[in-house]
């Protein structure tokens, strides 16, 4: 790969996990299309991932996501229904979910063997170029998309960059926690990665979330590792590897609040807030919060 094509139009949505801290919902129902208010958390990723340029997507599924699929495509007998009755802002909000011809790829993980198996999955769709790994459970509420803020980063650093935000230290063992050789304002330049890590073993509290930009030596790694023993293939394994082989990898602390949408306190946290800053639900929806706040009190 040419050093200069630091270009980002692809994207890998990592989405053939089993959700399983939200069953039995998701028995049948995709964790991704679960809505934060009226939008199901896929049409955030997605959103994030056009306002950072991104123009092909590339979805990793399984067995039983097929509501992912349904929910790209164009709905002509809806549509010609909302035009007849007028329903022009209806029409309106229906076209974000509008993808164009080509656009959109989905390949199957055939067994849930972890993330960076899910993106080695997609090593022929992404090629030899840059691309960016979005994991749609995580959900970041920002004024700059946190992935438009990486793109921006990444034309000065090059190399891979995974999204990072400071934690409480006693919430290290979580996350994957950064090993970190210095900072300039946001971005930090990483020299190890440790997964999970007890308090007194954490190098850090700066906590990698689920945002990334990877180049395709990852991927070149991703393939020794299939070719090894089984059990879960680990995204963060793949990149500390770059690190050893002395290439660049950064952390960028972004700007905006991090939702995990893929537990329930996350998933619920983040629906109070998303419907606090939906002008049509505000007042109401603030008015219940204050009514119930004497049964918070009482509860604990
Ligand atoms: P999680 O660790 O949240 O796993 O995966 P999960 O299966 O989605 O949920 P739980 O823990 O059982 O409740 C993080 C992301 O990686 C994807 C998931 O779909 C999610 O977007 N993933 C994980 C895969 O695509 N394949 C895998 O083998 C594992």
């Amino acid at each position: 790969m040419s050093q200069l094509n630091r270009r980002v139009t692809k994207a890998v949505f990592p989405v053939a996990g089993m959700g399983t801290r939200f069953l039995p919902a998701t028995k049948s129902v995709p964790k991704e299309i679960m809505t934060l208010v009226d939008r199901p958390l896929i049409q955030y990723a997605i959103d994030e991932a056009r306002a950072a340029g991104i123009t092909e997507f590339i979805f990793v599924t399984s067995r039983g996501k097929n509501a992912l699929e349904d929910y790209f495509d164009h709905a002509p007998q809806l549509e010609a229904s909302l035009l007849e009755s007028g329903k022009t802002d209806l029409l309106e909000t229906l076209k974000s979910t509008n993808m164009e011809s080509g656009a959109i790829a989905y390949i199957r993980q055939h067994k849930a063997m972890g993330l960076g198996h899910a993106v080695w999955c997609a090593r022929r769709l992404i090629g030899d170029e840059p691309f960016a790994v979005i994991l749609p459970d995580d959900v970041i509420s920002a004024e700059k998309p946190c992935l438009k803020q990486m793109v921006e980063a990444y034309q000065e650093t090059g190399g891979s960059m995974v999204a990072a935000m400071e934690v409480p230290r006693e919430q290290t063992s979580s996350y994957g926690i950064l090993d970190i050789n210095g900072e300039s304002g946001p971005l930090v330049s990483v020299r190890g990665m440790v997964e999970k890590p007890e308090v007194q073993d954490a190098p850090s509290n700066l906590a990698v979330i689920g945002r990334y930009i990877l180049t395709p030596d990852v991927l070149e790694t991703l393939n020794r590792q299939q070719s090894g023993a089984g059990g879960e293939i680990q995204l963060t394994d793949a990149i500390a590897c770059e690190m050893t082989a002395n290439r660049k990898v950064h952390a960028l602390k972004f700007e905006g609040q991090r939702f995990d949408c893929g537990s329930k306190a996350g998933f619920l946290q983040a629906t109070v807030s998303f419907a606090l800053a939906r002008a049509e639900l505000q007042d109401e929806f603030a008015a219940y919060l204050r009514e119930i706040s004497p049964l918070i009190r009482a509860a604990e």
